[in-house]
C-alpha cells in the first residue's frame, strides 16, 4: 500500500482538433486559452501536482509550439526582468514544471496508436495518461487519487465519472463488479456505444494509470470505432489477462473538447480566479439581467 510514485505522464495532443476548425488549422486546440493559460497546461500541472517529473507529449505536424511553451525563453525573460514584471516568476515556473519531451505521431490513427507512439519514451514502467480536453480538478488532484487507488488495488486504474444517458455515445463506457463505493473491477468497456447498447453511464475521462502491459495490448488490437486504434479496446484486452479498475475520482470535470465547452470552462475557471472573479461576476449579473429583459413578458 502507501502512495504510488510514477515518473512519467503521457499527454496525447496529436489530433487535428476538427471540432475547432477553422482556428485549429493554425493553432493546436491544446493551445487555445482558458483565460490566460493554454488548455494543455492543466494536464501538465495536474501531473506535476501528483509528483510526476517527466511529461511525454504526443504531438503531430504543426504542434511544436507546445514544447516551446514549456521551455525557457531567455530573451523574453530578460525583458520582463528589466521591466520588473510580475509575469517573470510565472513564466519561469512554467518552464521548470517538468521535463517535457515530445514524440510525434506521424499519421492520425487514433488515441490507442498515439499512446503506443510514446512506448520508447516511457520504457518498461507504470505511467499515467492524461487527455488534455478533460479539465479535471480536485484536491488531491484526480491523478493523485488514481495513483493512490492503483497502489491500494494493485493494477491499472482508469478515471471515470457519470454522464447523462444521452451522452454515453461520446465516450468510452465502463462497467464491472463494485469493489468499493467509487471503484469497479472492470468487466466490460466499450468505445462510444450507441445509447441502447451502453453497459452503464460511467464514462472514461482519465487520468489512466497503466502497467506497461498496456503496450502489448495496444500492439494486438484491431482498428475499432471510427476505424482507429482505440485505447478503450486495448483496456478491454488488458482486462482479460489482469485486473483493471475504474475509479470515480472526487472533484470537478470540465469538457474543453468543443468550442462551447471551452467557452463555459473559461467562464467557470475565471470565476475561481481572484484576479478575474469580481469582473466576471459583475458581467454575468448584468448579462443575465439583459437576457431576462429580452424575454417577452408573456413567456416569463
Ligand atoms: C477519447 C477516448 C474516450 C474517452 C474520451 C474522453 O475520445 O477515446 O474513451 O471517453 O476521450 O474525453 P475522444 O473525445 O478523443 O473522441
Amino acid at each position: 500500500m502507501g502512495t504510488k510514485q510514477v515518473g512519467t505522464a503521457v499527454i496525447t495532443a496529436a489530433g487535428f482538433g476538427t471540432r475547432f476548425l477553422p482556428i485549429s488549422k493554425a493553432v493546436p486546440k491544446e493551445m487555445l486559452p482558458l483565460v490566460d493559460k493554454p488548455v494543455i497546461q492543466y494536464a501538465v500541472e495536474q501531473a506535476v501536482e501528483a509528483g510526476i517529473t517527466r511529461v511525454v507529449l504526443v504531438t503531430s505536424r504543426g504542434k511544436g509550439m507546445m514544447e516551446d511553451y514549456f521551455g525557457p525563453h531567455p530573451e523574453l525573460e530578460r525583458t520582463l526582468e528589466e521591466r520588473q514584471s510580475p509575469k517573470l516568476a510565472e513564466l519561469q515556473r512554467i518552464a521548470s514544471l517538468a521535463e517535457v519531451v515530445s514524440v510525434r505521431q506521424q499519421y492520425p490513427q487514433g488515441l490507442g496508436h498515439a499512446v503506443l507512439t510514446a512506448k520508447p519514451a516511457v520504457g518498461d514502467e507504470p505511467f499515467v495518461v492524461l487527455l488534455p480536453d478533460e479539465i479535471l480538478l480536485g484536491s488531491p488532484s484526480p491523478t493523485r487519487q488514481l495513483l493512490d487507488a492503483s497502489a491500494r488495488l494493485g493494477g491499472s486504474v482508469i478515471g471515470v465519472g457519470r454522464v447523462a444517458r444521452e451522452d454515453v455515445s461520446r465516450y468510452g463506457i465502463a462497467s464491472g463488479e463494485p469493489v468499493d463505493e467509487r471503484t469497479l473491477r472492470l468487466g466490460r468497456v466499450v468505445e462510444k456505444p450507441p445509447v441502447a447498447e451502453a453497459p452503464s453511464d460511467l464514462a472514461i475521462f482519465g487520468p489512466y494509470v497503466f502497467n506497461p502491459a498496456i503496450f502489448d495490448a495496444l500492439e494486438h488490437i484491431e482498428p475499432g470505432a471510427g476505424g482507429e486504434l482505440q485505447l478503450t479496446d486495448a483496456i478491454a484486452l488488458l482486462a482479460q489477462s489482469e485486473p483493471v479498475f475504474a475509479h470515480r475520482f472526487e472533484g470537478h470535470r470540465h469538457d474543453a473538447g468543443t468550442p462551447f465547452g471551452l467557452l463555459t470552462t473559461a467562464v467557470e475557471l475565471a470565476l475561481e480566479r481572484p484576479d478575474y472573479a469580481p469582473q466576471v461576476r459583475a458581467w454575468l449579473t448584468a448579462l443575465t439581467g439583459r437576457l431576462a429583459g429580452d424575454t417577452p413578458p408573456a413567456a416569463r
